[in-house]
Formats: structure tokens, C-alpha cells, sequence
């Protein structure tokens, strides 16, 4: 199992964000992590709908829309109508988790749970045939640069194990997405771990080539990762 890279666009040059992420496609990059924050479920404002459909026709990679919004459902049509591939959400931020997870679906995009570090994985009982992607974050939500939390990787395991037992039963795939404060010195314990994504923002946009690519970086966190 190859480790997909999700470079967060977050840590990006917001005045230059078409470029940023052609250059992230071209440097290898399996998805665009869009972080959506609202300044109510987390304590930051950050891009919405408009911004995915300004970027959408610079690259063909998934957008993975990262929604750290309360309440969730209203936005869900109107990212999935900006090209959004990916779309997830914060339990906690949901009255009805199902329903949300449905709407996902049924807008046409790939559907995902996100768990901050305290956020138990039990949110998962009830809804694992439901969901394509788990995002456990390994900082708090809210800012980009923050250092890993090494718990998570105890967390990855659980995910992994729940996630290989519910294949084997029959059931859809399902990606382990990790989400913050990833870098080349810990990507390899991240992967061993079990996670088969791995947001990046700050390690990829933070290191750019001489260019402005982003070639040598990907290529050593995919290294490291091997
Ligand atoms: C944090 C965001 C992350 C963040 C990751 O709330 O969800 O996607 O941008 O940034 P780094 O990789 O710098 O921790
Ligand atoms: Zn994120």
C-alpha cells in the first residue's frame, strides 16, 4: 500500500492559489485538502464554496473538502455543486450524522467522519457502511503548523483494525485519512500506523524548490513514507 498525499491548501499562497495547486498536481499530489472553517466550530475563518469552484478547473485530483463548520448540512450541496470530490464533516458539528453522511452521497461525493483528538471512534458504531473516508486529526482543528499528537498514532491503529475488519466482512473500502503536523521525520510511524492518506499543509507549501514546485518535498515525504 502506497501512502496518498493530501497537501492542505491552507499553508498555501491564498493570492496565488490556482498556481499553488497545479503545482502540487504536478509535484504528485493525490488530493487537494480544502479546509473549510467558519469561526464558530473552530476559532477561524477560511474559505468557502466559492473558492473550490475558482480552483476546480486548475486540476484534475480530487478536492477533499475538510468542513470544520456547525451546522454542516446546508453547505454540503453547495460544495458538492462547486466540484468537490471528497466531502467531511465533524460529528459533533451534526444533529443527525446519518443524514448528513446520506446527503453526501447523494450529492454525488465520497463521504467522511472526522474525529479530533479527544472525539471517540464510536461515532462509528452505526454508520461504518455509510462512510469512504475516516479523517482523524492529529492536532486541534483550527490552524495550520501545529505539532503532532502523538496519541493518534494508538488511534490510527484502532481505525485501521475497525476498517480491515469491516472489509473483510464484505464492506466497502474505506480511506484512513491523518490530519495535521505531518512532516518527513514522522510520516513513516503515521503509515506504519495504519493511515493510507496523509494531509500535509504546512511540510509541503513551507518547502518549495527553487522553482516554487513542490517536487522535492513530495518526493520525501513519499520517500520517507516507504
Ligand atoms: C487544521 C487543518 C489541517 C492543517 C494541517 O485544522 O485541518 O488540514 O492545515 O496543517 P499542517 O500540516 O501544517 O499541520
Ligand atoms: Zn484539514
Amino acid at each position: 500500500m502506497t501512502v496518498r498525499i493530501a497537501p492542505s491548501i491552507l499553508s498555501a499562497d491564498f493570492s496565488r492559489l490556482g498556481e499553488e495547486v497545479r503545482a502540487i498536481e504536478a509535484a504528485g499530489a493525490e488530493w487537494v485538502h480544502f479546509d473549510v472553517m467558519d469561526n464558530h466550530y473552530v476559532p477561524n475563518l477560511t474559505i468557502g464554496p466559492l473558492v473550490c469552484e475558482a480552483i476546480r478547473p486548475h486540476v484534475q485530483i480530487p478536492i477533499d473538502v475538510h468542513l470544520m463548520v456547525e451546522p454542516v448540512d446546508a453547505l454540503i450541496p453547495m460544495f458538492a455543486k462547486a466540484g468537490a470530490n471528497i466531502i467531511t464533516f465533524h460529528p459533533e458539528a451534526s444533529r443527525h450524522v446519518d443524514r448528513s453522511l446520506q446527503l453526501i452521497r447523494d450529492s454525488g461525493c465520497k463521504a467522511g467522519l472526522v474525529f479530533n483528538p479527544a472525539t471517540p471512534l464510536e461515532w462509528l458504531d452505526h454508520v461504518m457502511d455509510k462512510v469512504d473516508v475516516i479523517l482523524l486529526m492529529s492536532v486541534n482543528p483550527g490552524f495550520g503548523g501545529q505539532k503532532f499528537i502523538p496519541s493518534t498514532l494508538g488511534k490510527l491503529r484502532q481505525a485501521r483494525a475497525r476498517i480491515d475488519a469491516h472489509v473483510a466482512a464484505g464492506g466497502q473500502p474505506i480511506a484512513l485519512e491523518v490530519d495535521g503536523g505531518v512532516k518527513t521525520d514522522n510520516i513513516a510511524e503515521i503509515v506504519a500506523a495504519g493511515a493510507d492518506v496523509c494531509v500535509a499543509g504546512s511540510a509541503v507549501f513551507g518547502a518549495p524548490d527553487v522553482d516554487g514546485g513542490y517536487r522535492g518535498v513530495m518526493q520525501a515525504l513519499k520517500q520517507a513514507a516507504r
